[in-house]
């Protein structure tokens, strides 16, 4: 990142991939503000807003909404996503970068990748430039997504093709995408490694001592979406993280980190 030292806002500055991204900016010489409620920017209210902005080249979203409640989530994403670019708009802003999910496109029958659905097509519509990027899952969702993947007392997944990656690789992929150029379209980031995904999510809840079963079922969905052999992991061209999973535990073993 040998670039021209820029402002760069990032919208959910002190969530699990913001607070590394906002330290991997600085670190490469960058001001990056870290924004979010209890940073006094608010992006459904649009509190604060007007002010971060003031001077800044580059925008990166990596928010999310506190409930995923289907109604609660589309507000969410429509109505901060709108805000955010209204007042880009105003501020000159040169590059809008988001973080959405491998496979959103196919996934309109839950209600939280229709906020992304929608939160992708309101950026794909404004006149600021933009890259929007597909991640695959982080290595740290896994217990959530056992969490909303219950079946009466059980787990249930299907057994398809997953490649998920570490939060760290996910907000270096992100940094290097905010100092370069709009790309104006959709990347692809993901993990180095392919599994089965209700094979990872059973690995991960053992190391967590955590007894729920772990089910393989075909015909379970996923958020709520039916997928297929291949929804959820990208295409040829993605650009992939070095850590593997197995690293991953070991180190987040050793540092102590949360799920
Ligand atoms: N989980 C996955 O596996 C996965 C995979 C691919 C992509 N993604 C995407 O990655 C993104 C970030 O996820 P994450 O897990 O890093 O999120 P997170 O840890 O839940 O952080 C969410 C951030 O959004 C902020 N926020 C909430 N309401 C806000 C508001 N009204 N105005 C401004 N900021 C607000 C939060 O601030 P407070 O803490 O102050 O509330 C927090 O900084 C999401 O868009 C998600 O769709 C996730």
């Amino acid at each position: 990142m040998k670039e021209t030292i820029m402002k760069i806002v990032v919208i959910g500055g002190t969530g699990l991939i913001g607070a590394k991204l906002v330290n991997t900016l600085r670190e490469h010489g960058h001001e990056a503000a870290a924004a979010a409620p209890n940073t006094g920017v608010n992006t459904l209210t649009g509190e604060g807003l007007a002010e971060v902005l003031k001077g800044a080249s580059v925008v990166v979203d990596v928010s999310n909404s506190p409930s995923w409640d289907d109604a609660a989530v589309l507000n969410f994403f429509e109505t901060s996503t709108r805000n955010l670019l209204r007042y880009e708009t105003a501020a000159g802003v040169r590059h809008h970068v988001a973080l959405s999910v491998v496979g959103t496109g196919q996934l309109s029958e839950s209600g939280y990748f229709r906020a992304k659905i929608a939160q992708e097509k309101l950026i794909q519509e404004s006149s600021v430039p933009y890259t929007i990027i597909h991640a695959t899952q982080f290595f740290e969702f896994l217990k959530g997504l056992a969490d909303i993947s219950m079946v009466g007392d059980k787990v249930h997944l299907p057994p398809v093709l997953f490649q998920p990656m570490a939060a760290d690789d996910v907000a270096s992929a992100v940094g290097k995408v905010a100092v370069g150029s709009p790309a104006n379209g959709i990347v692809e980031i993901a993990g180095p490694e392919q599994f089965r995904l209700d094979e990872l999510v059973r690995r991960r809840l053992a190391t967590l001592k955590d007894s729920r079963e772990v089910v393989a079922d075909p015909g379970a969905r996923y958020s709520g979406a039916k997928i297929s052999e291949k929804t959820l992991v990208p295409g040829n061209n993605a650009r992939l993280g070095e850590t593997r999973f197995e690293t991953w535990l070991t180190q987040s073993a050793a540092t102590g980190r949360a799920a």
